[in-house]
């Protein structure tokens, strides 16, 4: 029997408390963070992570991350090389999450059986109080039904986990509105970036320069769908098909951009969504059909706004959505990471 999720506003201390407090007992509920909404849980319990895993229908081979209040918190939890603790302290709190070898306080469900955990310290001030104050480890996925949408919007979380979920403590649109970026630092001198997001790639390199580290980098979120079949998946997240809308997904060069404006004043039935980052944005195309991503020409701003587009215009029913591709850099390299994965075509676009 489908269960009643209970709705709570982060705005009343009442509802804070009760989070807490359910977040204790075992209960698990979908909490705001700065980037996207996520399916929180105790992680030091398997019981709960099984529960995580049940309401997402997220194969249990796909590890979660856990949810600290601060760097010494997280210690409890994984064994960090000098430089990760370093790096950890330097980017935390924030958008970014680290893959080192795991304590035995993080029970083997939450790591899919395997003896690395992802951590992070959210800096979202609701997330950041529940975890202090409950003293609690969280483990988050994003809300969303294993493989589809990640949810910045409450309703986001309610469309895909109404019934499953024990509460929601709702707190408007999140930050970022995109995952966090996912480093590998349990190798001391060799990192992987397995999912790129707000912290980016340059700007880790930069700070292991400033910090004079001998290590290098390697990008492992670009490897092609071919290259994921031949060998075991390192970030089961990485997966080719991913944060998919129901409506086939399309990616577009800006230059094409007009001819399926043209399409769809012409009666198509298209959902098109534009990077708003040129400056002839401001054109009051107000068709519904059309969406810009970004507000002001900022990447920031078009990352806030980019999945709850591709939600609003998947529940449209459309034939087909086209989205324009972001500049390949900063946070664009983000963005447009989560629209190949999202596409239902692998063209060369990417
Ligand atoms: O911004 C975020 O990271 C959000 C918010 C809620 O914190 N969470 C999130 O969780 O995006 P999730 O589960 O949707 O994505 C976590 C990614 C997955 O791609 C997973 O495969 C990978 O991290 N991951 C987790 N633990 C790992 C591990 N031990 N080794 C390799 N990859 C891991
Ligand atoms: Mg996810």
């Amino acid at each position: 029997m489908a269960l009643k999720t209970i709705r709570l506003n982060s705005e009343n201390p009442a509802d804070l408390k009760k989070a807490i407090h359910w977040l204790q007992e075992g209960k698990i509920g979908a909490l705001p963070t700065e980037t996207v909404y996520g399916l929180a849980g105790d992680a030091t319990r398997s019981t709960v992570a099984e529960r995580i895993f049940q309401a997402k229908d997220r194969p249990a081979e796909d590890p979660l991350i856990v949810h600290v209040a601060s760097p010494d918190f997280a210690k409890l939890f994984g064994i960090f090389p000098e430089a990760a603790f370093r790096l950890g302290q330097s980017f935390w709190p924030g958008p970014l999450t680290l893959i080192v070898p795991k304590t035995h306080r993080i029970p083997s469900p939450v790591t899919a059986g395997g003896s690395t955990v992802a951590l992070r310290n959210p800096s979202h001030a609701v997330m950041h109080q529940i975890l202090k104050d409950g003293k609690l480890a969280l483990a988050a996925p994003s809300a969303n039904s294993f493989g589809k949408l990640s949810p910045t919007r409450a309703d986001h979380v309610l469309s895909q986990l109404d019934g499953k979920i024990d509460f929601i403590l709702d707190d408007g649109p999140t930050g970022w509105g995109v995952e966090s970026t996912v480093l590998d630092v349990s190798q001391p001198n060799h990192w992987k970036l397995y999912r790129p997001g707000p912290v980016d790639l340059e700007e880790l390199r930069v700070w292991v320069q400033g910090e004079g580290y001998d290590l290098k980098i390697e990008d492992c979120s670009r490897e092609s769908a071919r290259e994921q079949e031949s060998h075991p998946l390192p970030s089961p997240g990485i997966l080719a098909k991913h944060y998919a809308p129901h409506t086939a997904l399309k990616l577009i060069h800006s230059a094409e951009v007009k001819d399926r404006e043209k399409g769809i004043h012409a009666g198509k039935r298209w959902g098109l969504i534009k990077t708003g980052l040129s400056p002839d944005v401001a054109s009051n195309d107000v068709h519904p059909q059309i969406k810009y991503c970004s507000e002001d020409g900022t990447l920031e701003s078009a990352g806030k706004n980019l999945y709850a587009h591709l939600h609003t215009l998947d529940r449209a029913g459309y034939d087909m959505l086209y989205v324009e591709i972001f500049p390949h850099s900063g946070l664009g390299a983000a963005l447009n990471n989560r629209l190949f994965r999202a596409a239902s075509e692998k063209d060369s676009n990417y």
